[in-house]
């Protein structure tokens, strides 16, 4: 095992976000070099790690199942037998030059210790040398390094660390996950098509590591581009920790207008009046977007409607919308018949209302009304991508227990060290502000993303502004 590792599998192996340990860093317990840890730094940082447990991991993978898709199944399954063997073998010859390593050490280590009896300069320094050599000799099982040294034998035969160039981006693929999947259920915005190895739009350059094709491509790669290490992340997983030439969209203009024809899988009711309306898109055709935008949906019967997404981006193929009855068309048909299976057309997507992901200082997410849309969306996104320090979401609501998506906030909670929930009812903004004001510290240092009617947040957004919150700091949705 190297001695420095990178954050992602350092994190992995304490069983810590990778938030928390960028938190620590930037505290100073601990340095970086160039973004890699060293060994002896984390385990002063984490003396305990366990073999069996992953900790917080656990409980931000249980948050993402939650919001994730049953597509993603494949992320808790073993890797195929060919991936394994193949991990395996490079895990062998990994350890066998380590083995040659070790065996040239103690020959060099017998060598200087003949050397010193003879020359008859230091006893004291042939003693110590032969104390070092003995605690060696003999450590224990459950020596720290000896443990971490199993764990990260054992994480690498089940999942691959994925880093990409220029951006620097890290992921893991687990299971028996295409490097694009894991990608996107990692929040990375790899390009791609059609997902299914026909469009050729997911193509990306393997500067080092191992890749294997784990389905057929229609797409042609030419001999040229298979010579410089093309190849497809939609048709190929990780083997080895690899290192990907490959392109990402890294603003809003960056994604391609898309128009789908998908379909209504669920329409729940919250209420008397709200829908939370779920849409499958096909298969072979799942909408990228980033969490904060918008889509405009197109009913059977032609009505309209543009509707923030409500979920995360880490699953375009299965939306969620929040649907007002209203006095509309579009909201007469979803809720007077229910259409449940009918094909609905989802374009998009549009806005600029997306998560900063340069900045990592706490976020605070305040949402009025069904301005919790895209808010969840957002929260998901940050959780899934984990980068940011801690969230606060305040939410208003117009009436008391207008709360919905109780499991949601609860699973956030109850899971989340580094997320804190206020309930409100009917708040003002300059109760709002106060109550800001209030509870964190610094708040001029934070990053707040508000959600809302357009009036109560164009209201809100000025009186943070008249509290001295830079406007550089304030993102609004649908006040640009
Ligand atoms: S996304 Fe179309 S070939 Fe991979």
């Amino acid at each position: 095992m190297t001695q420095l590792l990178s954050l992602s599998r350092a994190a992995r192996l304490a069983g810590v976000t990778r938030a928390e340990l960028q938190r620590r860093i930037r505290n100073g317990e601990a340095t970086t070099f160039e973004g890699e840890i060293e060994i002896s730094d984390l385990l002063r940082l984490y003396p305990r790690v366990s073999l069996e447990k992953t900790g917080k991991l656990e409980q931000v993978e249980q948050i993402k199942a939650a919001a994730l898709p049953r597509s993603h199944e494949a992320d808790t399954a073993l890797p195929s037998p060919q991936v394994l063997l193949a991990r395996l073998r490079s895990l062998g010859e990994a350890l066998a030059r380590k083995a040659a390593q070790a065996d040239a050490q103690a020959a060099l280590i017998a060598e200087l210790r003949e050397r010193l009896a003879d020359s008859g300069i230091s006893n004291e320094l042939s003693a110590w040398l032969d104390a070092r050599c003995q605690e060696i000799d003999t450590l224990p099982p459950e020596d720290s390094r000896a443990r971490l040294f199993a764990k990260d034998t054992f994480l690498r035969l089940m999942s691959a660390n994925v880093k990409l160039i220029p951006s620097g981006h890290e992921f893991f693929v687990d299971g028996t996950e295409s490097i694009l999947e894991a990608a996107v259920r990692a929040g990375v915005r790899l390009g791609y098509g059609c997902a299914s190895g026909n469009c050729g739009e997911c193509k990306a350059r393997v500067v080092s590591g191992e890749v294997a094709r784990i389905s057929e491509h229609d797409y042609v790669l030419s001999e040229r581009e298979k010579q410089m290490g093309y190849m497809l992340t939609c048709c190929n997983t990780a083997v080895t920790d690899v290192v990907l030439e490959a392109a990402e969209a890294r603003t809003t203009a960056d994604l391609p207008q898309q128009d789908i024809r998908a379909q209504i899988r669920k329409l729940e009711p919250e209420g008397d009046d709200l829908l939370v309306l779920h849409v499958q898109t096909p298969r072979t055709h799942t909408l990228r977007f980033m969490a904060g935008q918008r889509a405009l949906l197109t009913l059977e019967n032609d009505a309209a409607r543009e509707l923030p997404i409500a979920s995360c981006p880490c699953n375009g193929r299965n939306l969620q919308f929040l649907v007002r009855r209203d006095d509309d068309a579009f909201g007469a048909y979803l809720f007077d018949r229910h259409p449940t299976r009918e094909m609905i057309q989802v374009q998009g997507p549009v806005g600029d209302f997306v998560l900063r992901e340069e900045a990592t200082e706490p976020a605070v997410f305040v949402a009025i009304g069904d301005g919790i849309a895209p808010i969840k969306s957002l929260i998901e996104h940050a959780v899934s991508i984990d980068q940011i320090e801690t969230f606060h979401l305040y939410w208003s609501v117009d009436r008391p227990g207008g709360h919905y998506h109780q499991r949601w906030c609860r699973a956030l909670k109850e899971t989340l060290d580094n997320f804190a929930f206020t309930p409100l009812v009917d708040a003002r903004s300059e109760d709002l502000v106060a109550m800001l004001r209030a509870d964190l510290a610094a708040p001029e240092g934070l990053r707040y993303y508000l959600a809302g009617p357009a009036a109560t947040i164009r209201a809100l957004a000025e009186a943070l502004a008249v509290a001295g919150i830079p406007a550089e700091r304030i993102s609004a949705e649908g006040l640009g």
